[in-house]
């Protein structure tokens, strides 16, 4: 990091800590530290922060040569250093570029995505078997993204089409989603980039079981249900898929970045293809903003800049991410693999050690729910953890119309409850009269509003994070698209099950202790 900059924030840091800001908080903050882009609404007045802050870390962005790194990343060359690749998920949600060969490969696959979309929607796909239910199989990113964009459009809403996801190497996850499922109106989804993780190929191999236990069925019946999402045809292709079936993508997509990818099929699927391209159409608008805004007014490179603020001067070691809506439940379980397998390293792109903080740990769960669980320690805990706020100012449409009225009223209080918790974690308050009573305030927050969760509002909101996640890894000077860290502990449980024929009792599991 670049020292001239870094000495400045850590001064600022310094003087600030006696500064209660919830004394400082006006309308005119609001006025200041706040921006918009697209359908997104960025506050970020509530914070401890000062106009010489802002400036000192947009100078600490531009020392750190974030411009140029951000020019690098969109010109399509090797950024990903440790792994020699090229970082293009942005290229999944760009318009289609005739004199450019990925991106003809992209439209190409999104065509075939279309195809399969119009064969299940009018089943033809099955020659009149209608597609009822779709099984997808896979893990990590290949499983997050999906199923956070699917649940966020269409929990609350009849499905014609439901999508499940079975990612867990655990049996419970395939057993709950069979139960729900017929297996001759099913279609299997393989979704995984390397076509080598083994929970996913075993999942897959059991659900196959599981389908061809019907006798009615057969493998060949299995096969023509089956798709694969993959970067690695070949495997795909020696699984018995037929190439027909198996839908592209490529080493530069990294997985936590892949959902705008056919790894985003299942959204398509059920939620239609017009919808799918509108989350690309969002996404791609983000990407736009990201390329063109200047760093005061960008809106990942601001959040990004107060996330670092965070880590590096003010020594919060986590982050919370509350969205006060339902459908975005699993937000924080997909930030957590953006960020902290992103983020999560402790070597520069040159292999030398860093000394100092990078990714806090990222935790979080919906609003309201959370109220009731947690925020007792956020408000008067001995730790304090900035939280960004998520929530949306209008409900999701098609809100059952004999109590759509009611509806709106909990969506009102939903939105109270949000405007609430923060403005009461900043300003402090008292509310009995002794020591147990005292809301010391200061504890910071941002709010992000949507204007409504739609697809094209999503697509924004999510390209917004992987920026932002970008930001700070270039600031930083650390890869953001390689998780090596992940690779141990795969290593040692192949080892364990070698040694122990695949059974484990509790005398096998006494015994790894002892290796
Ligand atoms: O183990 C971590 C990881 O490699 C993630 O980075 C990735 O998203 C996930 O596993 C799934 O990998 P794949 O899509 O290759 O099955």
């Amino acid at each position: 990091m670049h020292t001239e900059t870094n000495q400045q924030l850590t001064q600022l840091a310094n003087k600030l800590k006696h500064i209660h800001f919830n004394d400082e908080q006006s309308s005119q903050r609001t006025e200041r530290y706040s921006l918009r882009a697209g359908s997104i609404w960025l506050n970020y007045a509530r914070n401890p922060i000062t106009q010489p802050v802002m400036d000192a870390l947009v100078k600490h962005a531009k020392k750190n040569q974030l411009t140029e790194k951000i020019q690098a990343l969109f010109s399509g060359v090797a950024i990903n250093k440790t792994e020699n690749r090229a970082v293009k998920h942005w290229l999944l949600r760009a318009p289609l570029d005739q004199n450019d060969a990925d991106s003809i490969a992209v439209h190409r696959v999104l065509d075939k995505m279309q195809d399969l979309v119009e064969k299940i929607e009018d089943n033809s796909l099955l020659n009149g078997t209608p597609i009822k239910d779709v099984i997808c199989i896979g893990i990590g990113g290949s499983e997050l993204g999906s199923r956070l964009v699917y649940e966020a459009l269409t929990m609350g809403k009849k499905q014609k089409i439901r999508a499940h996801f079975v990612a867990n190497i655990d049996s419970v996850a395939i057993a709950e989603t069979i139960y729900q499922c017929t297996p001759e109106n099913t279609l299997f989804l393989i979704i995984s980039k390397s076509f080598v993780s083994f929970e996913t190929s075993k999942n897959f191999s059991t659900l196959k079981k599981w389908f061809c236990s019907d006798e009615k069925l057969s493998e060949e019946d299995f096969n023509l249900r089956s798709c694969a999402i993959t970067a690695n045809t070949k495997a795909a292709l020696s699984s018995g898929i037929p190439e027909s079936q198996i839908f592209e993508f490529w080493d530069w997509v990294g997985g936590r970045f892949s959902l705008w990818s056919a790894v985003g099929l299942p959204i398509a699927i059920s939620c239609g293809m017009p919808a799918f391209k509108e989350l690309l159409a969002g996404a791609h608008a983000m990407d736009e903003h990201f390329k063109q805004t200047a760093f005061e007014k960008n809106l990942p490179v601001t959040l990004g800049l107060l996330h670092i603020w965070y880590s590096n001067y003010l020594h919060f070691p986590t982050r919370g991410v509350i969205p006060y809506a339902q459908n975005l439940k699993s937000f924080p379980e997909y930030l957590q693999q953006l960020e902290m397998e992103s983020l999560g390293k402790s070597v520069s792109l040159e292999g030398n050690n860093v000394d100092f903080t990078t990714s806090p740990v990222i935790w979080g769960s919906v609003g309201s729910n959370a109220q009731h669980a947690f925020f007792q320690l956020l408000h008067q805990g001995t730790q304090i953890a900035p939280l960004d706020f998520i929530a949306a100012i209008e409900p999701c449409d098609n809100l059952p119309p004999e109590i759509a009225d009611d509806l709106r009223e909990h969506h009102t209080a939903l939105l109270a409850s949000c405007l609430a918790q923060s403005q009461s974690l900043m300003n402090g308050g008292q509310t009995r009269e002794d020591a147990h009573g005292k809301f010391m305030g200061n504890r910071p927050s941002n709010l992000i509003l949507l204007d409504q969760i739609t697809p094209y509002n999503l697509g924004e909101l999510l390209a917004l994070y992987e920026h932002k996640v970008f930001v700070q890894s270039a600031i930083w000077g650390i890869n953001a698209f390689d998780q090596f860290g992940v690779e141990l502990g795969k290593q040692i449980c192949n080892d364990i099950l070698s040694q122990t024929n695949g059974k484990l009792d509790f005398e096998a599991i006494k015994k790894t202790f002892d290796s």
